[in-house]
């Protein structure tokens, strides 16, 4: 049923073009996330589909039905607002009531779904509290209880967990999608958190300067992103400059500024082709013979070690070794670096230089 799709809306602001050309499918049931940086409209694009600020063009279609001129409280929609906005003279438990009241379910759920939800977010012993006596994390575990409660089969979540500590935030992560699956809820949830894209979505919509660059699985955005921003932007990445050498059935050879030759995946390129390999910390592993580099700095991570290298062809390169490795590396040691064809992709070369075409703005 709550099927949206989005026809080529866009909105501007004055000057400000928050949003353009935005075409979009969410299926009924789909968990997807809008991942994007600061600023990228996805807060704009999120009220357009629940009717809080209307597109500048397009249309959006809930259920298949036109939204042009239908108000929020006739989307049957559960917002959590990215400001949070509980209904200051009612406490937790009147907050997340209020959906279950409106739309006049019956008194037994009235009484016992807003303390399920109250009990999910581990509130319930604060149901008596308003929200100026309710820490930013409580009021937003509120806000969120407020959504599900509300028997919408449609949530829209703008940063529902921004508030809560690292700890907290995984287990409701967790919690949010067991839920909505279990409901079979359409849950569209912003956020510029890539990890927190990544754990809950069934697919991740990444969007930058009013745009939407690419749309994917969480693994296939992050093992094959289309785009150099998406490469750097969801995970890690080191980015070499290089020029196509030659290509070949299971793999691209590909010259490094300073000659060095490395391997990268087969590719579509052609021969002198100007060419950004994007190659994750992960896949990067010292050898006895590679790419030419020193040591510059170490950071102790915990389970492993991010050790920050330059490379003979001038290029910045992390990777990380395993906590419980033997070797030790210091500052200023030379080391050779390897990867496997399989893990490095490769981009055309932006006009604009990779550090444009990567910005956050
Ligand atoms: N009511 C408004 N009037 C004028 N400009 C606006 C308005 N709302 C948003 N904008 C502008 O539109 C752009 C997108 O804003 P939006 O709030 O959608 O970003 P966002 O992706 O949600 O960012 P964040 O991650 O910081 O919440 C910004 O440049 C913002 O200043
Ligand atoms: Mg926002």
């Amino acid at each position: 049923m709550p099927e949206v799709e989005l026809r080529g809306i866009g909105k501007r602001f004055g000057k400000v073009v928050a949003s353009r050309n935005i075409d979009l499918k969410i299926a009924d049931g789909e968990y997807l996330t809008i991942l994007g940086p600061s600023g990228c409209g996805k807060t704009t694009l999120i009220r357009m589909i629940a009717g809080i600020i209307e597109p500048s063009e397009g249309s959006v279609l809930i259920g298949g039905r036109d939204m042009k001129g239908v108000p929020i409280e006739e989307r049957d929609i559960g917002y959590v607002f990215q400001n949070i906005a509980l209904f200051p003279h009612l406490n937790a438990l009147g907050n997340v009531s209020y959906g279950p009241i409106v739309k006049d379910m019956d008194v037994r759920d009235i009484e016992e779904v807003p303390r399920r939800y109250l009990e999910l977010v581990k509130l319930l012993d604060r149901m008596n509290m308003f929200p100026g006596e309710l820490s930013g994390g409580e009021q937003q575990k509120v806000s969120l209880a407020r959504a599900l409660a509300s028997g919408a089969k449609l949530l829209l979540l703008d940063e529902p967990l921004s508030a809560l500590d690292a700890r907290v935030r995984m287990d409701l992560r967790y919690e949010l999608r067991r839920i909505t699956k279990d409901l079979g809820l359409t849950v569209i949830h912003v956020t510029h958190d890539q990890e927190e894209a990544m754990t809950v979505s069934d697919r991740i919509v990444l969007m930058r300067n009013g745009q939407i660059v690419e749309a994917n699985t969480p693994e296939q955005l992050y093992l094959a992103p289309k785009h150099l921003f998406t490469a750097n932007f969801v995970g890690e990445t080191n980015l070499l400059e290089g020029t196509v050498r030659e290509i070949l059935e299971d793999r691209t050879l590909v010259e490094l500024r300073d000659g060095t030759v490395v391997e990268a995946r087969p590719s579509s390129f052609r021969r002198g082709d100007a060419v950004i390999l994007s190659i994750r910390p992960e896949r990067v592993h010292p050898a006895s013979q590679g790419m030419r580099a020193v040591v510059r700095s170490i950071t102790f991570m915990g389970t492993y070690i991010r050790i920050t290298v330059d490379t003979d062809s001038e290029d910045r390169v992390n990777f990380d070794v395993s906590t419980s490795e033997d070797r030790d590396y210091n500052i200023g040691d030379r080391v050779d670096l390897i990867w496997s064809k399989r893990s490095g992709t490769l981009y055309p070369r932006p006009p604009e230089g990779v550090q444009e075409a990567i910005k956050l703005e």
